[in-house]
């Protein structure tokens, strides 16, 4: 299951050394139509992606779908792939979702490397083995388990990104440093990562400063992935935030306004504090700090207590929930996991009734 996690200094040195590392039979590369624009041509002047088989779908979620699967199939089949054969994906979440999914399941399963290109990406969908598509109008409904052989992670993708779309991956690193805390990972020590995260200049940039935060925050997910690949304990850890957060994405779908994947998550993270102060007295003054960062750079999700009902049923059909109680990974103190707690309606409702104070 352990996937290599390159930390470029130089993507197209990085790149040239892994491919020239291994030994493969035809070399792929699939991209969406924006990372090909902006992305390719980062590692374009490497012979082996210049005489590489590109394939390229249309971007956006909705075309993670069977129509995008099977159009990589076939192009992988029409120019001679066969099981030593070796497919780049290069792009975000959507595209090394889909493109994990093609490769394991061509010919039963060739190798793939992902190159993430957005935040959320790099951070989070590239690493950690979980790829697929949608189907039937249902989120990652086929998929398989199938970790890449390598994930490159280099920054300098990112400069390209909007700030949306930066800002939905960085609520996935604040989730990390929060799970995190002051960690050794790997044996090396991490920083303060959370507050150094809330310090983070979004407006302007520091990419260099980026490229060490997002790598840090990476082998976070890496480390719990390593220890529980098939999410049987602690890889659910990485849910903090996500049962508020899939709440709201699901309401914001139905309000017909909807927000992105990142965004829903900052706002449940701050609920999912809230609810860790409630219940195992995490610090008041954490929860204050992440609150204001949300508040200040992903806004406000306008809701009024009318919409709590709903919010409540969404929260039972997560398909995390193991029996009929609602399932919250929360927090003792940052770095301190508690997986596996629930929280009655009431406690739901006295959340969301600290969430709307606070954000209106
Ligand atoms: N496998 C997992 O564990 C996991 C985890 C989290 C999310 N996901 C999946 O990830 C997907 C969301 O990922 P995402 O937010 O990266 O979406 P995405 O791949 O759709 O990328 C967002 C947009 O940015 C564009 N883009 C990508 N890189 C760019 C760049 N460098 N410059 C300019 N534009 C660029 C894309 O073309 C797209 O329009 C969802 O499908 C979600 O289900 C998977
Ligand atoms: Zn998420």
């Amino acid at each position: 299951m352990k996937q290599q996690i390159i930390r470029c200094s130089h993507i197209e040195k990085d790149l040239a050394g892994l491919l020239r590392g291994l030994s493969y039979d035809g070399l792929f590369l699939l991209t969406d139509e924006n990372t090909h624009q902006h992305c390719l041509p980062l590692i374009q002047s490497i012979p082996e992606i210049q005489s590489a088989k590109i394939i390229s779908i249309p971007a956006g979620d909705e075309n993670k779908n069977v129509e995008s699967l099977s159009k990589v199939w076939k192009f992988l089949s029409e120019n001679g792939a066969n099981r030593k054969s070796l497919l780049i994906n290069l792009g975000g979440g959507m595209l090394t979702d889909l493109g994990g999914f093609a490769a394991a399941t061509f010919k039963r399963g060739i190798r793939f490397i992902n190159i993430p290109t957005t935040l959320l990406g790099a951070v989070d969908a590239a690493v950690g083995g979980k790829t697929g598509i949608n189907f039937t109008g249902l989120k990652n409904e086929i998929g398989a388990f199938a970790p890449a052989l390598a994930v490159l992670i280099d920054s300098n993708f990112l400069q390209t990104l909007d700030l949306t779309n930066l800002l939905s991956g960085y609520a996935e690193m604040l989730k990390h440093a929060l799970l995190c805390g002051r960690d050794a990972i790997n044996g090396v020590s991490t920083r303060d990562s959370l507050n150094e995260l809330l310090r983070f200049d979004l407006e302007r940039i520091d990419y260099r400063k980026l490229n060490d935060l997002l790598f840090e925050s990476v082998l976070v997910k890496e480390r719990i992935v390593t220890e529980d690949p098939t999410e049987q304990g602690i890889r659910k850890a990485l849910n903090l935030g996500h049962t508020f957060g899939h709440a709201f994405e699901s309401l914001s779908y139905e309000l017909k306004r909807p927000v992105p994947h990142g965004y829903a998550v900052a706002w449940g993270l701050v609920c999912e504090l809230f609810l860790s102060v409630v219940k195992f007295g995490f610090t008041i003054d954490e929860l204050r700090k992440v609150s204001q960062f949300v508040k200040e750079n992903y806004g406000v999700f306008a809701f009024d207590c009318t919409h709590y009902q709903r919010i409540y049923e969404w929260m039972q059909h997560d398909k995390k929930n193991e029996s009929a109680s609602i399932n919250f990974t929360l927090l003792k103190a940052v770095g301190e996991i508690e997986i596996n707690q629930t929280a009655n309606q009431e406690e739901i409702d006295e959340t969301l009734d600290f969430y709307r104070e606070y954000f209106t």
